[in-house]
């Protein structure tokens, strides 16, 4: 039987996600599409999802491997994909923390190596997306990656240095956006908003806002200062804001993320 095109290693939230955007956009037949999940409950969702998918117990001989588990499972894929001596030409890595130097080494055959960063947004095709090129990987290794992601959202190519302050700028980013969702509906419910109303509100302005910023490609700051009339209302909010060190909170919030995301790398070293 000839090599598999294409399998995703754990069927999650974003092995789904790239799932149903490759298959959205057309980019690989789905009949060569697999996908690799052990949890039986997972398994039937993705049959009655992607009918057309296989869905394996174990890893296989592929074109291209994803590989989308949480980081404490890597070995034991890299183990199972040594001890079935799977052919394959390249692997994607989208684990937060891990080096492509780690899964090089770890790996028996020689594989070219990708790593890559994407976002919850990948769902809705509104991704963010960061790829680095690892040992072994060509330039076309590269472009049929990028080609690949560009199915779920924006993608850019950095430097493997990068990648700990990546994830915790746009891989956990989104959680920041809902957090903030949530601290404006607490707000709206603390000043006598029922939290239905509040709810709502908050979640139309974070929604509108990232659209308005989409669609006008204006950068946050214009689109800020244009809501921000002298002695107004929103100025009065953003004074206090800078009075309480809102930047300095997110920068803290933003290093603590990349400091645990370099912790889960170094703990595989
Ligand atoms: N979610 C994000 O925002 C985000 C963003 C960027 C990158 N990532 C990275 O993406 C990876 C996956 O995250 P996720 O949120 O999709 O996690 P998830 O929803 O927990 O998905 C991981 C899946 O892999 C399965 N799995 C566990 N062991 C396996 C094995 N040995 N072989 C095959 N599949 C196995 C899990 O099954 P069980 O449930 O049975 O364990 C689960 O279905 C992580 O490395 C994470 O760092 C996530």
């Amino acid at each position: 039987m000839s090599k598999h095109k294409l399998i995703i290693v754990g069927g999650g939230r974003m092995g789904t996600a790239l799932l149903s955007g490759f298959i959205e956009a057309n980019l690989v037949d789905q009949e060569q599409l697999a996908v690799v999940e052990p949890d039986h409950i997972q398994k039937l969702k993705l049959s009655e999802s992607f009918p057309s998918v296989k869905v394996l117990d174990v890893v296989d001989d592929c074109e291209t491997l994803i590989l989308s588990v949480k980081p404490n499972v890597a070995t034991d894929v890299i183990d199972q994909i040594n001890s079935f001596n799977c052919s394959i030409d390249r692997i994607i890595s989208i684990m937060a923390g891990i080096t492509c130097e780690y899964l090089a080494s770890r790996l028996k055959n020689k594989t070219a190596i990708i790593r890559s960063m994407p976002n919850t947004p990948s769902m809705v095709n509104k991704g963010m997306i960061a790829v680095t090129k690892g040992p072994g990987a060509t330039s076309k290794d590269l472009t049929y990656a990028i080609k690949l992601l560009s199915a779920v959202g924006k993608v850019v190519e950095v430097d493997q240095s990068q990648m700990d302050v990546i994830t915790a700028i746009s891989g956990s980013g989104p959680a920041y956006v809902f957090y903030l969702t949530e601290a404006l509906t607490k707000a709206g419910i603390r000043l006598g908003l029922d939290d239905e109303l509040a709810s709502t509100l908050a979640k139309q302005t974070v929604i509108g806002s990232g659209i308005l910023m989409e669609k006008t490609g204006e950068e946050p700051l214009d689109l800020r200062l244009a809501v921000t009339s002298k002695g107004g209302t929103t100025q009065a909010a953003i004074e206090q804001l800078d009075r309480d060190n809102v930047n300095d909170l997110f920068f803290n919030a933003v290093q603590a993320a990349a400091n645990r995301s370099k912790e889960l790398g170094d703990i595989l070293k």
